[in-house]
């Protein structure tokens, strides 16, 4: 007979190369952080992200936000899909879709989220490249607690990386990548939980 797993279940979404979903995911399978990812979701079908997980035997799904009419029928089979699982939090890696007010109440102070810029500073997209152009010595990431409002719940967790006056949006993008998969993990253990 074998004994359920006691540990926290993470559901990570995700919408792309999903390099944040393998740290965490490699932090839960070395017990840095003392979770287990039950459900990896892209909502999109080509998301190189989906099959690195599949490769870490990771149970996955693909809910094409393409085949849905609105976004609210998109985020009800998000839904149906995470209940099923009942996942203790959902990490938002890269997920690029802004969910409803509605999906976001019922998931609401146990869905964390990942956003490149140093919150509240520049919501929403293309956050290097506005650093950049206002002229900022730093940059960096924020991991947040996920409220109706985009990009603007509780902040958890920052990291900052200095600008270099010769950066490019993606080389800044880059720098703070590297620092960003450290950041979530401490987030997580801050909110989640870590075996001492
Ligand atoms: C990360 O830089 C993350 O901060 C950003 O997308 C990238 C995903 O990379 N998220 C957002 O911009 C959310 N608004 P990954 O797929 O390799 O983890």
């Amino acid at each position: 007979m074998t004994t359920p797993d006691p540990r926290p279940t993470l559901a990570i979404l995700i919408s792309g190369r999903g390099s944040n979903m393998v740290a965490i995911s490699k932090a839960c399978l070395n017990g840095e952080l003392d979770a287990r990812v039950a459900l990896v979701i892209s909502n999109r079908p080509d998301a190189p992200g989906i099959q690195a997980a599949r490769d870490m035997g990771i149970d996955t799904a693909v809910i094409d936000h393409k085949a849905f009419a609105s976004r609210e029928q998109f985020d009800n089979a998000m839904h149906e899909r995470l209940a099923e699982v009942q996942p203790d939090w959902i990490v938002l890696a890269g997920f690029m879709r802004i969910l409803t007010g509605d999906f976001v109440n019922r998931w609401q102070g146990r869905m964390l989220n990942i956003h490149p810029s140093l919150l509240p500073k520049y919501p929403g997209l293309d956050t290097h490249a506005r650093a950049i152009a206002a002229g900022d010595l730093q940059a960096g990431a924020s991991v947040h607690i996920v409220s109706p409002e985009l990009d603007a719940g509780p902040v958890v967790a920052q990291v900052r990386v200095p600008i270099e006056p010769d950066d490019t949006p993606d080389s800044l993008a880059q720098r703070v990548l590297q620092e960003e998969h450290a950041l979530y993990i401490k987030a997580l253990q801050l909110c989640v939980g870590r075996k001492d």
